[in-house]
């Protein structure tokens, strides 16, 4: 989704503020646009596409401008234009403003704008707010931002910056993040720390309703009606070198490959493998109210909500809490019942999701435990709720989300271990998952062999336009997660269901020669899959069947067989989503497709 790059100091600023929207490519984009102050001057360049569309209308002269800001958008109001690009400017043409977010009362700002003689350019709510600003500019640009802001609803990060005060950069954010990175003598503001990384580890997070403003001597900050804040600099965890490709053609296939490693991490202190204990860090707060929580309710988005439903298993079966997981933009809207007792819990890669974070604001407003399961560190979510867990798989840039679902899956479990020793679970039964839990990295380096199998499965069928999931149980949703993999970046169609209700309808679909993937671990309901397989073959479809190491039988129903580890049936998501992760992902790439930047899709979605 937007990206936003602003730069103040004694460098050149347009290297770095393209440097900095490359890195913020992963999140989606259609356009993009620069602005610079040179010379008392404010130049602004935008173009349609990809950044080397906007670098190649950057002239050399653009070069020694030591302050500016650029912008990657991702329509939301007009189409993507060069018009409707940021940055916007206003009615003078010496003020630029980037936005990300939404501002949901632009019409009738526009319609006072319009009736104050102002002419707009664009269909944007952005250029609206850029030309408010300018019209209530008085000579300070600060007091203008402000006073421009109190009127707006909505969401939004910005930057602004005024060709008569070169020497400063405004920015504020309300529902859409933020971060200002300090170095010596110079800032660089962005919407996410991958574009700030490189120049500096020193960062602060502005809150909701706050404005920062920073020159070459240093940075203020204040609330909306001018009351000034004290912020603390903290230091990002991240580094280059995790941001990097590390010789891996796309970063989805690196995060894939990186998640034995990532999933060491996400457990690391966590795992008392000797007594046979979960530790928490985060939860240590609340831990005494949590142990008395009488529902669970998990909320996400898109592989966010899949990791959910298969928590909602694992803590139903081992922590014996009634538990359900909500789509969070169905959640926020739809009035809940939260009685006493209830635990929200949001799960969430980014920590910025708009619905994520709204459905937790609405769980607090009505008096419900809000905790997080994130992986951004310092994230918008992590910060608003009243305590959670990080997943600490490191930063996930390609836009298909894999090892943040494995994390997420197992903070979920170790969740789920840790309530439900509290209740029921015998400490012997805890140490075997427990042990079970750590041998899950090896486990999926196993299944990771498999990326050739999954290659030619992919060029098999690389022509169906139709495929279907199917799974039992835990297993349903990594039905899901496999066909929302295909889908969103290999552009193939296809659906993923409970096995059984493939004969309400989709079995409808099934034709000669159909891509059928059936997820068929061992377990409960092994048997009940292998007569799913029988009702697909009976039809024509082709099934892809992922089963358990050693179960030779399943050949004789399956037209090919991706083998993964034996481990609890509980915890065999973990594996079984790894070759549907290399399924789409070989698919996508022998499709010639963006693998890491799908068309029309942000990593980060900050609307809603
Ligand atoms: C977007 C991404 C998905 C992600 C979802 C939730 O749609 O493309 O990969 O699952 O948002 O994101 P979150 O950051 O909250 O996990």
């Amino acid at each position: 989704m937007c990206g936003i790059v602003a730069y103040i100091g004694t460098r050149d600023a347009r290297p770095i503020l393209i440097e900095g929207l490359k890195r913020l490519e992963y999140r989606g984009y259609d356009s993009a646009g620069l602005a610079l102050i040179h010379d008392g001057e404010l130049l602004v360049r935008r173009a349609v596409g990809r950044i080397s569309a906007l670098e190649e209308r950057l002239e050399p002269a653009l070069d020694r401008a030591t302050i500016g800001m650029a912008h990657t958008r991702w329509a939301t109001h007009g189409a993507p234009t060069e018009r409707n690009a940021h940055p916007h400017r206003d009615a003078s043409g010496k003020l630029a403003l980037i936005h990300n977010g939404i501002i949901e009362n632009y019409r009738v700002l526009k319609t006072y704008l319009e009736n104050e003689g102002l002419q707009l350019e664009s269909e944007t709510d952005t250029e609206v707010l850029a030309k408010l600003v300018g019209h209530l500019y008085d000579g300070n640009l600060e007091d203008a931002l402000r006073k421009a802001l109190r009127e707006v609803r909505g969401t939004f990060g910005i930057a602004v910056m005024h060709a008569d005060e070169p020497g400063k950069i405004v920015a504020a954010r309300r529902g859409s993040p933020l971060i200002v990175g300090v170095g010596q003598g110079e800032f660089v503001i962005a919407s996410d720390a991958a574009a700030i990384v490189q120049h500096t580890p020193q960062v602060i997070y502005l809150e909701d309703n706050e404005v920062v403003t920073v020159s070459r001597d240093g940075f203020r900050t204040m609330t909306l009606d001018a009351t000034p804040t004290t912020k603390k600099i903290n230091e990002i965890e991240l580094t280059l070198e995790q941001i990097e490709l590390g010789g891996h053609q796309h970063f989805m296939s690196k995060e894939i490959f990186e998640q034995p490693e990532a999933l060491r991490t996400a457990m690391r202190g966590r795992l008392d493998l000797e007594d046979g204990r979960i530790v928490l860090g985060g939860l240590t707060g609340v831990a005494r109210e949590l142990s008395h929580v009488k529902r669970i309710i998990l909320t996400g988005c898109g592989t966010a909500w899949h990791a959910g439903l298969v928590g909602e298993y694992i803590i139903e079966e081992l922590a014996r809490i009634p538990c359900e997981t909500e789509y969070a933009s169905e959640f926020r809207y739809r009035n809940p019942i939260l009685e006493q007792g209830t635990a929200v819990i949001a799960i969430s890669q980014s920590g910025e999701t708009a619905d994520t974070l709204a459905a937790i604001r609405e769980g607090r407003e009505r008096g419900a435990m809000a905790l997080g399961v994130v992986n951004a560190v310092g994230s918008t979510i992590a910060r608003e709720t009243d305590a959670g867990v990080y997943l600490h798989v490191g930063p996930e840039i390609g836009v298909a989300s894999t090892k943040a679902f494995t994390g997420q899956v197992t903070l979920l479990t170790m969740l789920a271990l840790m309530l439900g020793r509290r209740r029921h679970l015998s400490q012997s039964d805890t140490h075997n998952y427990i042990r079970a839990l750590d041998s899950i990295p090896a486990a999926i380096s196993r299944a990771l062999l498999l990326s050739q199998q999954t290659r030619e499965i992919a060029e098999r069928y690389l022509d169906s336009p139709n495929w279907l999931y199917l799974g039992r149980g835990v297993q349903y949703p990594v039905a899901l997660e496999g066909a929302l993999k295909l889908k969103e970046i290999s552009y193939i169609h296809a659906e993923g269901l409970p096995a059984a209700e493939m004969k309400h309808g989709p079995i409808a679909l099934i034709t000669d020669g159909m891509p059928v993937v059936m997820i068929a671990p061992r377990g409960a309901w092994y048997d009940k899959i292998v007569s799913n397989i029988e009702e697909v073959r009976a039809r024509g479809g082709h099934v892809i069947a992922v089963a358990t190491e050693g179960n030779d039988e399943i050949q004789r129903y399956a037209e090919h067989v991706l083998y993964v580890p034996d481990v609890p049936e509980l915890l065999a998501p973990l594996l079984t989503v790894i070759p549907l992760q290399l399924l789409a992902y070989h698919a996508a790439v022998l499709r010639g497709c963006d693998v890491d930047k799908p068309r029309n899709l942000a990593k980060s979605v900050t609307v809603e």
